[in-house]
């Protein structure tokens, strides 16, 4: 199987709904690494619970981005990961990353983009009284947010949501259609179209 990194910095709840799914036999890549810029955050937890390897830095300890990032992708070579994909990874990806993985960096965002791009996309909804929202699966280029859209699905805002149970709907929905859309990818680079 064709290797990947998930990038994050938070929770990791999309990192474990895609690493049930390679358990369970169903995810069409390895994940061969986490790459976390959060030390002590949740995910690397759930990393070491599914004995999932970890490169995890703190940005503050490098000069520049471009120096953490070719530290970065230094690991990523070592273990021959040819996907990366970001999971609540709330650092923009510098050119040295980029280059190196021209198309093969997909981000997950909590919003229809274009609407909603950057932080707090679930709260910018919620705060703009849209009916409806959702989440958006695209490939990461310079911009924030700003590449181009691989795959969507709306959500309702219910009169009676708060931005707690808006985001409970959100993620849900995140945690079905990131690994779904993980494997469409990996299957369409196979020339198998499932
Ligand atoms: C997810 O909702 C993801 O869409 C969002 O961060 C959350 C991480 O949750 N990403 C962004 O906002 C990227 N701009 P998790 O750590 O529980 O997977």
């Amino acid at each position: 199987k064709v290797k990947a990194a998930v990038f994050a910095s938070g929770t990791g709840s999309n990192f474990q709904a895609i690493i049930e799914q390679e358990i369970e036999n169903k995810l069409a890549c390895d994940i061969a690494l986490l790459v976390c810029d959060k030390p002590g955050a949740t995910v690397i937890n759930i990393a070491e619970d599914y004995d999932i390897p970890t490169f995890v830095f703190n940005p503050k300890n490098y000069a520049a981005k471009k120096d953490y990032e070719q530290e970065v992708v230094k690991r990523l070579q070592i273990m021959n990961v040819k996907w990366i994909f970001l999971a609540g990874y709330m650092r923009i990806i510098g050119p040295d990353l980029l280059h190196v993985y021209e198309n093969k960096i997909v981000n997950l965002h909590p919003s229809m983009l274009p609407a909603f791009p950057g932080k707090d996309a679930i709260g910018q909804a919620f705060e703009a009284g849209v009916k409806t929202t959702g989440v958006t699966v695209h490939y990461v280029d310079a911009g924030i947010d700003t590449g181009p859209i691989i795959e969507q699905k709306s959500v309702h805002v219910f009169p009676d949501d708060t931005k707690d149970t808006l985001q409970k709907r959100i993620q849900r929905v995140e945690h079905q259609l990131y690994p779904r859309v993980i494997n469409q990818l990996i299957k369409q680079e196979r020339g198998v179209f499932s």
